[in-house]
């Protein structure tokens, strides 16, 4: 595997961390504020973020590149309310979907198309994410300055999520 290339995913397996972590930062503030649905929701989402760096490190490891975890910084903590978390969110994939774009178009500039196979999943695996965060931020902006009990009756449907692991590892390294 072309090494600039490798550190390039190299550098993405750090970028998922961080997504987890900053998920789980936001999980944290919901528990704060003892909105336990929201914060299932991203717990779940913090665990489907550690899995796609799982996948990539699988991706570099099975292809016998070299493997270099970097630094992962500390997730921005206070927001002004829930909308603001999705607002956050719904930022976060789009820069995450054009790191993702850039990775297939330097995979196919050197025609690697076995890392363009496993980038591709994630290209669609975008569409999803942007999807999600953007559907939770327009609801969230439905219920206003003062939210009351519509927000509880959204806190009670985030807490139905259930976690699946992300189809690459499914029956792997999860
Ligand atoms: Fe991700
Ligand atoms: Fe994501």
């Amino acid at each position: 595997m072309d090494s600039s290339f490798a550190e390039a995913v190299n550098r993405q397996v750090a970028a998922e961390f961080y997504s987890s972590y900053l998920y789980l930062q936001m999980a944290a503030w919901f528990e704060e504020r003892t909105l336990k649905g929201f914060a299932h929701w991203m717990r779940i989402q913090a665990r489907e973020e550690a899995c796609h760096a799982l996948i990539l490190f699988n991706h570099l490891a099975a292809r016998g590149a070299a493997i270099k975890l970097g630094a992962i910084a500390a997730p921005p903590g206070d927001y002004r309310s829930v909308t603001d978390v999705f607002e956050a969110t719904l930022k976060h994939e789009q820069a995450v979907s054009e790191s993702f774009r850039d990775l297939v178009d330097k995979a196919l500039e050197i025609k690697d198309h076995a890392a363009r196979v496993t980038l591709e999943w994630f290209v669609k695996e975008q569409i999803e994410e942007e999807a999600s965060a953007s559907e939770l931020l327009e609801k969230t902006k439905m219920l206003g300055e003062k939210p009351g009990s519509g927000l509880l009756t959204l806190d009670a449907a985030l807490a139905g999520r259930i976690f699946t692991p992300p189809a690459p590892l499914a029956g792997g390294d999860a």
